[in-house]
C-alpha cells in the first residue's frame, strides 16, 4: 500500500517533467535559422531570401509538380497570400524534386495559375539543409532572426485522398500572425502532408569524399586561378587547411551564388569562359564541407600549387601599351579610371588579338580596352566608350583571340582608351598594367564589328525595387553574334538579350539574373549566333533603387544616364560578322547604324516604326506638315530607312548651304 502510492507518486512526477521536457524541446526546436541562399525561380529571375529583411514574415510553399496535395492547397496558399500580402508578408514557392525541370515547373505554374515565384533548388542542397521531407509543407520565417517559426500543413482541410469544403484550423494564418505580432507561435510544428521528396544524395557517404582526389582538383580548375597567391581572391587555396578553415564561407558563397564570380543563368546559352560549378561539383563540394570538410589520405595537391606565369601567353606582341601608375589605397572604393593613350602607329593595323597582364593581380579586378578613333568629342574622349573594343580582362580571361580571319581596324591617330575597376585589399600598391595587341600580317578576310544597344534617355524612379528600361539594335543585314556585355552601375541587378525574329518569334541569348556591377563580364558565345537581317537585338536591364539594394548610392534620387557610378547607364556592347561583308568590300553603314542605335530606345512599342507619338519634341516640331510626306509607305510611322532618308536628306542640304556659303 505504502509502496503502492510512493510508486504512483513517482511515475506521476516523471510523467510531469516529461511534459516539460517535451514542451522545453518543441520551444527550443522554434529555433531553427534559415541560412541566406540565392536561387532563381521558374522565370529564370533570381530570389535572394534574405533580400527581404525589412518584410514582416516571409512564407514558403514547398512545391512538387504533379502532388495532388500541393495543387489543392493551391487556392488556400493565393487566399493566404491576398489577407497578408498589404501587411508586408512575401510570398514564395520552392520546389526542391529530383524529377521536376525549370520548364516543367514553368508548366505546372502556368496550368494551375502559379502567379508567384517557384524558387528551383536543383541541387537540392537547399531543401536537404531545411530537412524538407513533403511537398505541400509551409514554412514561416522570421526576418528578424531568420528563425522558422512554423513548419507544417497550411490548415487541416486535407488528409490523404480526403478534403474538406472548409478548413477549420488555420495554422499557417495564425503562425503568420503571430509572428507580425511579435509573439511565440503557439504550435511551431505539425507533421506535413504532402508528396515524400526523393532527396537521391542526403544520406550518401559524404565523409568519403575524397579531399586529394575530388575537392582539391576542383577547387584547382574553379577557384584557383583568383584564390592564389598574388591573385584577386583575397585568401589562398594554398593548402587544405586554409580551405578547411574557409570551408563554412565557400558553403554560403556558393549558396548565395556569390562564388565562383559567374552571373549568367546557366539553362541560357552555351559560353566559351563559363567558369561556374556543375551541378554535381556543387553537390559533392558543399556535401563534403557539411561533412566537416574531411582531410581522407593522400598526399595535398593544393600545397605548394603555383600557377606558372607566362608573361605573354600569345607570344611576343606587336605593340605593347604601357598604362598609367596608379596608387591604390588601402581601404575604400576607387572611382573607376579612364586613361588615354596616344596611338603611337603612323599607319592603321588590323588587330587580331589582344592580352591583359595586370601589373598587381591582387587589385586589379577588371580592365576594358579599346580605342577611339581621331576626331572624337572631348566629352566621348572622358568618357571610357569605345569606337573599337579589343579585350575584357578579368582574372581568367587575360587573352582575347578574334574569330578566325577578322580583326579590328585601327586607323592612325586617335586614342587607346581603357576601363580600370581597382579593388583595394587592405595594403597600399601601385600597379603598372599593360596590355599587348597582335596584328595580322596582311588584311584579314573580314571585319570584327562591334556595337551597342544604349539608352540614354532612362529615367529610373526614387524608391523603385525594379525597374526595367529597354533598348535594341536592328541588324539590317544578316550577322554572326559572337559576345555580349551587359553594362549598368550599382542599381542594375539583372540584364538580359533577347532577339526578336523578323517573324516575330523571341529568343532568350543571354540571361544575367543576378548582374553585380563588380564583375563586368564579355560572354562569349561558343556557337555565334545567326542574326537574319531584319532582327531586333533587345536589352533589358532592370534597376533596384530601393533601399533594399544595398549598393544602392541614394535610394531617394530620381536617376538618369550618367558615366559616374552614381548615375546609370543602359549600355550592352556586342561583337558580330557581317555574313557577307568582306574587308575587300565593306558593306557596314556606320551612319544607319547609328541611326539605329538612337531608334531602339525611342521605339518604345518595339514595332520598328516610330508613330506621331513617339517622336522626340524636336522631330515632331521639324515634321509638322511633312509627316506623310516622310511615311512614304504610309503606315502610319517612320521606320528606319524612312528616318535614314531624312537624315541623309538633311545632311545634303547642309553640304548644300555650306558649299553656297563658299
Ligand atoms: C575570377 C576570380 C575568382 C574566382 C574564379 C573565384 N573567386 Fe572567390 N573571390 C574572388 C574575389 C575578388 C573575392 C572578394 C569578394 C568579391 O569581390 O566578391 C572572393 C571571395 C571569396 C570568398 C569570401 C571571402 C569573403 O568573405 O568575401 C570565398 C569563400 C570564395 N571567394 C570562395 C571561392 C570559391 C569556392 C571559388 C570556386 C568555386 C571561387 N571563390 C572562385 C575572386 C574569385
Amino acid at each position: 500500500m505504502y509502496r503502492s502510492f510512493f510508486s504512483t507518486a513517482l511515475s506521476r512526477f516523471l510523467s510531469i517533467a516529461l511534459v516539460i521536457s517535451g514542451l522545453l524541446m518543441s520551444i527550443n526546436s522554434h529555433a531553427e535559422r534559415i541560412d541566406n541562399f540565392v536561387l532563381l525561380d521558374h522565370n529564370g529571375d533570381a530570389q535572394n531570401l534574405y533580400y527581404h529583411q525589412d518584410a514582416s514574415a516571409i512564407v514558403i510553399m514547398i512545391q512538387g509538380n504533379g502532388c495532388p496535395i500541393v495543387r489543392n492547397a493551391l487556392t488556400d496558399y493565393k487566399q493566404v497570400r491576398d489577407e497578408f500580402e498589404s501587411q508586408g508578408v512575401k510570398f514564395f514557392m520552392l520546389n526542391s524534386n529530383l524529377q521536376d525541370t525549370r520548364s516543367a515547373i514553368a508548366l505546372e505554374a502556368k496550368k494551375y495559375s502559379i502567379d508567384m515565384p517557384i524558387m528551383h533548388d536543383e541541387t537540392q542542397l537547399i531543401g536537404e539543409a531545411l530537412n524538407l521531407v513533403r511537398t505541400a509543407e509551409i514554412l514561416v520565417i522570421n526576418p528578424k532572426t531568420w528563425n522558422i517559426e512554423y513548419r507544417g500543413p497550411i490548415n487541416d482541410r486535407q488528409v490523404y485522398e480526403r478534403q474538406k469544403q472548409e478548413a477549420s484550423a488555420h495554422y499557417a494564418k495564425d503562425a503568420i500572425r503571430d509572428v507580425i505580432a511579435g509573439d511565440t507561435v503557439a504550435v511551431a510544428q505539425r507533421d506535413a502532408i504532402g508528396c515524400l521528396i526523393n532527396f537521391a544524395e542526403k544520406n550518401g557517404a559524404h565523409e568519403q569524399i575524397s579531399y586529394t582526389e575530388t575537392i582539391a582538383p576542383l577547387l584547382q580548375e574553379k577557384c584557383v586561378v583568383c584564390h592564389t597567391d598574388g591573385g584577386i581572391g583575397p585568401w589562398a587555396m594554398s593548402s587544405y587547411e586554409l580551405v578547411r578553415g574557409f570551408a563554412p564561407m565557400m558553403r554560403e558563397v556558393i549558396r548565395t551564388k556569390r562564388m565562383p564570380p559567374w552571373h549568367a543563368d546557366p539553362h541560357v546559352g552555351v559560353w566559351k569562359n563559363d567558369k561556374s560549378l556543375s551541378i554535381e561539383q556543387t553537390q559533392t563540394l558543399v556535401h563534403w564541407i557539411e561533412a566537416g570538410a574531411p582531410r581522407g589520405e593522400g598526399v595535398d595537391p593544393l600545397k605548394g600549387l603555383s600557377i606558372a606565369q607566362v608573361e605573354w601567353p600569345l607570344g611576343e606582341p606587336d605593340l605593347i601599351l604601357e598604362l598609367p601608375e596608379y596608387t591604390i589605397p588601402a581601404s575604400g572604393v576607387v572611382e573607376y579610371k579612364f586613361p588615354r593613350l596616344a596611338n603611337p602607329l603612323d599607319t592603321g593595323v588590323w588587330v587580331k588579338s589582344a592580352t591583359v597582364i595586370a601589373g598587381n593581380r591582387e587589385v586589379v579586378h577588371h580592365i576594358l580596352a579599346g580605342s577611339i578613333d581621331a576626331g572624337a568629342s572631348a566629352e566621348k574622349r572622358d568618357s571610357g566608350v569605345f569606337d573599337n573594343y579589343l579585350i575584357g580582362y578579368a582574372p581568367g580571361n587575360e587573352s582575347n583571340v578574334f574569330p578566325a580571319k577578322t580583326g579590328v581596324y585601327i586607323a592612325p591617330g586617335g586614342e587607346f582608351t581603357f576601363q580600370i575597376h581597382y579593388t583595394p585589399n587592405g595594403l597600399e600598391s601601385v600597379d603598372n598594367s599593360k596590355i599587348g595587341l597582335y596584328f595580322h600580317d596582311e588584311k584579314p578576310e573580314n571585319f570584327y564589328r562591334q556595337d551597342v544597344v544604349i539608352n540614354p534617355i532612362i529615367s529610373i524612379p526614387a524608391n523603385t525595387a525594379r525597374h526595367p528600361e529597354v533598348s535594341y539594335f536592328a541588324f539590317d543585314k544578316p550577322a554572326l553574334l559572337h559576345d555580349l556585355v551587359p553594362h549598368s552601375h550599382y542599381r542594375g541587378v539583372a540584364s538580359k538579350f533577347e532577339l526578336i525574329k523578323p517573324d516575330g518569334s523571341k529568343e532568350l541569348i543571354l540571361s544575367v539574373p543576378n548582374y553585380d556591377f563588380n564583375w563586368q563580364r564579355t560572354y562569349e558565345l561558343v556557337e555565334p549566333k545567326q542574326i537574319e537581317a531584319g532582327s531586333k537585338l533587345v536589352h533589358t536591364t532592370w534597376y533596384d533603387n530601393s533601399t533594399a539594394n544595398k549598393s544602392n548610392p541614394d535610394p531617394d534620387r530620381n536617376v538618369t544616364w550618367g558615366l559616374q557610378s552614381w548615375d546609370e547607364m543602359l549600355y550592352g556592347a556586342f561583337s558580330y560578322t557581317l555574313v557577307n561583308e568582306t574587308t575587300e568590300a565593306p558593306i557596314h553603314d556606320k551612319g544607319l547604324a547609328q541611326l539605329t542605335q538612337y531608334f531602339g530606345f525611342i521605339d518604345k512599342d518595339l514595332d520598328g516604326k516610330l508613330s506621331w507619338k513617339e517622336l522626340p519634341k524636336r522631330m515632331k516640331k521639324q515634321l509638322v506638315q511633312g509627316f506623310k510626306a516622310v511615311d512614304t509607305n504610309g503606315d502610319g510611322g517612320l521606320d528606319i530607312k524612312e528616318m535614314y532618308n531624312i537624315e541623309k536628306r538633311r545632311a545634303a542640304k547642309q553640304q548644300e548651304a555650306a558649299a553656297d556659303a563658299r
